[in-house]
């Protein structure tokens, strides 16, 4: 795996990014993050439940589509709080953000956990700033019950380090691409026109090997259809949808007669046939490219979904 490097000149940053560099940068963090990592890698060794809070199910991460329920609820309540609302109000809502909090909390973890460092140093932080915002919120809910005057400035001050946490969180997911589908682009800037990736003959038989379609780094692999005493070609990209890990690295296995290739960096395994995910941390299918031979020439194209050009 590839160390981050920093590619920006610190005297240029903006007004937020140099507290968030220094988080991203923080190796002091590393020893917690490790160990959170290891006990939620122990927690989640049930693939079943590992796969159902990454999304795989849903075919996107599971974390920030519950994160709307739990920070919309939260920051509500905050708000209602802030601009002097009924406390009735404020209080259900709160319930509803702390019962979301959980399993919001659970997803967020097990991303965490298949992440680079540097996206496990921020996604720490962006833990901590949650955990205290909720005990401010179980704060504000205790100092109600007992009638005490306390329960509107803890509810405010849990949505400050709500809303802190989510600014976190969108610096994890907008410019850490944590979560994002890391092979997006492939739809767009493969090519649409065949393009030659090299004769059959000099590609190893069941093992994949990298080559260059356009400026696709590609996963091909020659594969021997033993039942029908063939073989077969298949294109896809190289890069994991998860983290750009090179796919072509990856250990092929086969299951039911259906050969599949899992990731060497977190283990997210692919069906070979069709990219489709068989387990995460990936929750987006790798691409694929339509292949033909002509005279000994293996020649791929990229296969676009409808409605989708190359550029
Ligand atoms: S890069 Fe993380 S599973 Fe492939």
């Amino acid at each position: 795996m590839f160390e981050r490097r920093d590619a920006v000149d610190p005297r240029g940053m903006r007004l937020t990014e140099k507290p968030i560099r220094r988080i991203e940068r923080a190796v002091r963090l590393d020893g917690v993050a490790g160990s959170a990592r290891d006990l939620v890698h122990r927690l989640l060794r049930r693939r079943r439940l590992k796969d159902a809070l990454h999304g795989v199910w849903l075919g996107h991460p599971l974390h920030p589509a519950l994160a709307q329920l739990a920070l919309g609820s939260l920051l509500s309540a905050s708000l209602i709080d802030l601009c002097g609302g009924r406390r009735r109000d404020s209080s259900r809502l709160i319930v509803v953000g702390l019962l979301a909090t959980g399993p919001t909390a659970a997803a967020g973890w097990a991303d965490f956990a298949d992440g680079h460092e540097e996206q496990q140093r921020v996604g720490l932080v962006h833990a901590a700033l949650n955990a205290t915002a909720v005990g401010c919120y179980v704060g504000a809910l205790g100092a109600r019950a007992r009638r005490s005057g306390r329960g509107r400035g803890r509810s405010v001050a849990g949505g400050v380090l709500a809303g802190t946490a989510a600014a976190l969180g969108g610096h994890l997911s907008f410019r850490m691409a944590s979560g994002a589908n890391h092979a997006e682009e492939v739809q767009h800037i493969g090519p649409e026109n065949w393009q030659p990736v090299g004769p059959v003959a000099e590609l190893p038989l069941d093992q994949p090997v990298r080559r260059l379609i356009g400026e696709v780094p590609a996963f091909v692999l020659r594969r021997s259809v033993r039942d029908e005493g063939g073989e077969t070609m298949v294109v896809l990209s190289d890069r994991c949808p998860h983290l750009s890990a090179p796919l072509h690295e990856g250990e092929l296995s086969s299951v039911d007669c259906q050969p599949q290739v899992t990731c060497p960096w977190h283990g997210s395994v692919f069906r070979v046939s069709d990219g489709e995910v068989v387990h995460g941390p990936a929750t987006a299918p790798v691409p694929r490219f339509d292949t033909r031979v002509r005279n000994g020439l293996l020649e791929a194209k990229v296969r676009t979904l409808p409605g989708v050009s190359a550029s």
